[in-house]
């Protein structure tokens, strides 16, 4: 099977307790619930570009315990190409999430099984990036395989995009001119450029520095104030569909598949925004990683409602 869009990425089990608010530094609070979601940004941008419309392969690793047959079987169940998932000795990811009563999270994850994604494991699998026309990459396995898969995808003439995401540092310079779209949002913008970003002016110039860096085209991802889009010539603002917020988790990952399913399946760069932006919007209407993200006809319905 070939695949118009690839993933390389993390496949993580989201541990996610809902609790009335962010617990403070020694605090102990007691929860509302908790569930085991799939999770992980690799995979949850697959699922995305997958139930949005796309033909999805993933590139990525999981250990071999339960989480990782579950993370694998979610994935397949979404009929994505797992053949280049590998299972390795050890833990699969994990990522212990809370959500609060406002729909704020915090996150913390533990790499496991997604650290043995290696250059060497990408390389295995060139003939699944051969077939792709997108390519996209975030920053939950090693970073030189980041900068590798990047640059073998710019090699193959694919379009390559990088979720930077989390960022906790600035990216390696010479990254930047095998990147078409760059797309962080607000705090992931503000550590690339090293610019602070809280205002649509600021996040202009912050996407114009990263073009000067190198990037091709910047979409910085502003939450409830919609999306900044900068192509080197200008501007453009993308204001987000007005939706009731239950849980963020994922929603810019299912941005990030949205969007490439519809820059895959031919859409103009505006109208792949705004359908990344809808099916996010749907997302936060939803609990959970993969379970909040929405089909193409759900998008369809909502667009025309
Ligand atoms: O972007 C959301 C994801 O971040 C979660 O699913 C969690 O696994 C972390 O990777």
């Amino acid at each position: 099977m070939s695949a118009n869009v690839v993933v390389i990425g993390s496949l993580n089990m989201d541990l996610v307790t809902r609790a009335p608010r962010l617990p403070l530094g020694g605090e102990t609070l007691i929860g509302h619930s908790f569930a085991t979601v799939p999770g992980g940004k690799g995979a949850n941008q697959a699922v995305a570009a997958a139930r949005l419309g796309a033909a999805v392969a993933m590139v990525g690793c999981v250990g071999n315990d339960a989480y990782g047959a579950q993370l694998r079987d979610a994935l397949l169940a979404e009929r994505i190409d797992c053949r280049a998932v590998s299972t390795v000795e050890g833990s699969s990811g994990v990522a212990l999430i809370v959500v609060d009563d406002n729909s704020q999270n915090a996150i913390v994850i533990v790499a496991g099984a997604n650290g043995a994604l290696t250059s060497a494991v990408v390389d295995r699998f060139d003939d699944v990036l051969q077939a792709a026309d997108v390519v996209i990459c975030q920053l939950e396995v090693p970073d030189a395989t980041v900068g590798h898969a990047l640059k073998r995808a710019r090699a193959l003439g694919k379009t390559v995009i990088l979720n930077p995401a989390p960022a906790g540092r600035a990216l390696p310079p010479d990254w930047y001119a095998a990147i078409d779209y760059l797309i962080p949002n607000e705090s992931e913008a503000a550590t690339l450029s090293g610019l602070p970003v809280d205002s649509l002016e600021s996040a202009e110039r912050a996407a114009s520095h990263l073009i000067g860096l190198g990037a091709g085209k910047v979409l910085i991802t502003l939450g409830a104030q919609g999306l900044l889009f900068a192509s080197g010539t200008g501007f453009e603002h993308f204001p987000a569909p007005k939706v009731k917020a239950v849980d963020t988790t994922a929603a810019g990952d299912t941005f990030v598949g949205g969007f490439a399913a519809a820059l895959a399946r031919g859409e103009s760069e505006a109208q792949a925004i705004r359908y990344g932006q809808v099916a996010a919007a749907l997302s936060v209407t939803r609990a959970g990683a993969q379970p909040s993200i929405p089909t193409r006809s759900e998008v369809k319905a909502f667009k025309s409602s």
